[in-house]
Formats: C-alpha cells, sequence, structure tokens
C-alpha cells in the first residue's frame, strides 16, 4: 500500500476534513484487510495509543482497543470518567500534556464538550482522532457507516439515504452527512420538529450539492429509501427533562413499519439501541447494523495504519 500522503500524521477531528480521494482511499484500505490481501497484525509494534474516554462507551473503546492492540500497539488510558483523574477535576489539557509525556503516538479523545478534539489537536504533537465530540461529530463512525452502506450495495453512489431519528442532538448523523456529501446520493432527514438536524449540517450539505429532503415520519418516504439509518433519542443530551419527555418513544422502526419497504432496504444503526429499533427485525435481510457495528475493529485498524505509517 505505501505511506499514505493523505492520513499519514493527520487528524481526524471532523468527517468535513474528508474528501471523496480520502473515503475511497479509506474504504480500499479496510477492504483490502478483510479480503486478507493485506494483514496489518503488528505493523505499528511498539507505538503507544492513548484512548482518553471522558464518556462512556462500549463499541467505540473496544474496538479503537482491539484494533490497536492487532497492529501491535501498547494501549493506554481510560475508558470513561471513572477511574481516572477526570473526576478531581482534571482538565483535558492536562491529560493530554501527561499522555504526551508518557509518549504517546496517537490520541483516541471521546468527550462530551464539543470542539474538545480539536482542541487536543492543536495542544498535541502526535494525531488526535475524535471517537465522538459533545452532540456534534463523530468522524470514525461516519467511516464504519460508510462501509457498512458499500458492504452491502458494493457502492454508495446512487443509493437514497434516510437519517430517522435524534438528528438534533446526535452526532453519528450529522458527521454521515458530512461524509456522504462526497458521494451522489439522496439524504432525508426524518425527524419531528423538535429533533430534526442542525441548520448548519443543512447548508453545508446544500453547498456541497447535495440539498437534503426532509419529512415528519418514515412513512412518508417508506418505499423510496435504499439505507435507513435509525439513531436513538440522545437522552442525556436534550439539556431540558420536559423536552425529552415529550420526544420519547415517538417513533419506532418494526416489521409493521418496514411494511411498505423495498425487499432490498438496509437498516443501519450506530447502537446503542434502546426503543427505537425493535428486536424483531434482527433476523431478517433488512438488518445491517450489526455487520456495522462489527465493521468497526478493521476499519479503525486500516486508519490507524494509514495515520501511523505502519508498514505494507
Ligand atoms: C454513538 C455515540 O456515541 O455517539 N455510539 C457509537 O459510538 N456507536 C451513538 C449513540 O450513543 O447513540
Amino acid at each position: 500500500m505505501g505511506p499514505s500522503v493523505d492520513f499519514l500524521g493527520r487528524d481526524v477531528v471532523s468527517a468535513r476534513d474528508f474528501k471523496r480521494d480520502q473515503y475511497d482511499e479509506m474504504l480500499r484500505a479496510v477492504e483490502d484487510l478483510e479480503k486478507s490481501r493485506e494483514s496489518l497484525d503488528g505493523t505499528l509494534k511498539g507505538k503507544l495509543a492513548a484512548l482518553l474516554f471522558f464518556e462512556p462507551s462500549t463499541r467505540t473503546y473496544s474496538s479503537f482497543q482491539i484494533a490497536a492492540e492487532k497492529l501491535g500497539m501498547r494501549v493506554s488510558g481510560f475508558a470513561g470518567p471513572t477511574g481516572s483523574s477526570i473526576t478531581k477535576g482534571e482538565t483535558l489539557h492536562d491529560t493530554v500534556r501527561m499522555f504526551e509525556g508518557y509518549g504517546a503516538d496517537v490520541f483516541i479523545i471521546r468527550h462530551s464538550k464539543m470542539g474538545a478534539a480539536r482542541f487536543a489537536a492543536e495542544i498535541s504533537d502526535v494525531p488526535v482522532v475524535s471517537a465522538g465530540d459533545g452532540s456534534r461529530e463523530h468522524p470514525t463512525q461516519a467511516m464504519v457507516d460508510l462501509y457498512a452502506i458499500k458492504k452491502a450495495f458494493g457502492r454508495i453512489d446512487g443509493l437514497k439515504v434516510g437519517m430517522l431519528g435524534d438528528l438534533r442532538y446526535g452526532r453519528t448523523s450529522s458527521s454521515l452527512a458530512y461524509a456522504l456529501s462526497n458521494f451522489d446520493v439522496e439524504i432525508t432527514f426524518i425527524a419531528p420538529e423538535a429533533l430534526q438536524m442542525r441548520p448548519e449540517v443543512s447548508h453545508f450539505l446544500t453547498q456541497r450539492g447535495v440539498t437534503p429532503r426532509t419529512a415528519g415520519a418514515f412513512k412518508d418516504v417508506a418505499g423510496s429509501l435504499d439505507v435507513l439509518y435509525v439513531t436513538r433519542i440522545q437522552k442525556e443530551r436534550i439539556p431540558d427533562p420536559t423536552e425529552y419527555e415529550k420526544v420519547k418513544g415517538m417513533y419506532e422502526v418494526n416489521l409493521e413499519a418496514l411494511r411498505d419497504a423495498k425487499p432490498s432496504l438496509k437498516v443501519l444503526h450506530p447502537l446503542p439501541r434502546v426503543d427505537e429499533l425493535s428486536t424483531d427485525i434482527d433476523e431478517t435481510n433488512y438488518a445491517q447494523y450489526f455487520v456495522q457495528a462489527a465493521g468497526g475493529l478493521p476499519l479503525r485498524m486500516a486508519l490507524l495504519n494509514l495515520i501511523l505509517g505502519g508498514a505494507r
């Protein structure tokens, strides 16, 4: 593969920072890895990954950890606020500085504050990868999502993608929308008014020539979609509990809801799910979310390898 000009030494803080060529390169790298044309095991031997997770995580933390370890890296850091000095008030700034002193070669950071990853990237000499930034961005999840779409259809261009759920406070939908704006797709934001996509995301897409459509409910667009990207209501990010009470339980994707869907529809979800995605579709051909989650591991391996310039 050779060193990547586009990724080597690069921060990954926003899905907006990457263009079509880079997404294509990323997808090629992970496809090669999965087809085992390239084993990346041990390519980053001796390097240190600092995983600083100021917010809880299951998939993102463990897939980055396993990815780094398979690449031969050592892993240090913390998987959530408990078990670190954050509970004593230690700042992101000091934490980054300290791990740099320990020889970190890359930071993987999840934080509840918007802009935290960008801030860390500014003070750090080594690459910073966002693993979720407030309610705005989750760029590596967007790469995982693109990969799941590509796996299902063999392409991304030409597809009609609906995003359903809490688009306002969810960071995965906005990052995926940014990433998809590099492709020839039709995007529909499906949400009740209170949870509709933030205007700045729609503006960005329109500027990129992918003007999003909107719908209030899935049933209005059910028959037209190729991909349905479902997200949970971000209860912990909604500032006012009464606002949450008004929207909770407003949508659920189940077999009944998919009655008018194309047989080829694929349902994605970044997980965790709560009550918006019924288990009754788990065993159907619609379900792509477990394949999607599993793709997180090879994708993060391929990404770290590109950024840190592993061999092959
Ligand atoms: C998401 C997140 O943390 O934003 N989870 C994930 O990384 N797969 C989605 C969510 O929490 O709803």
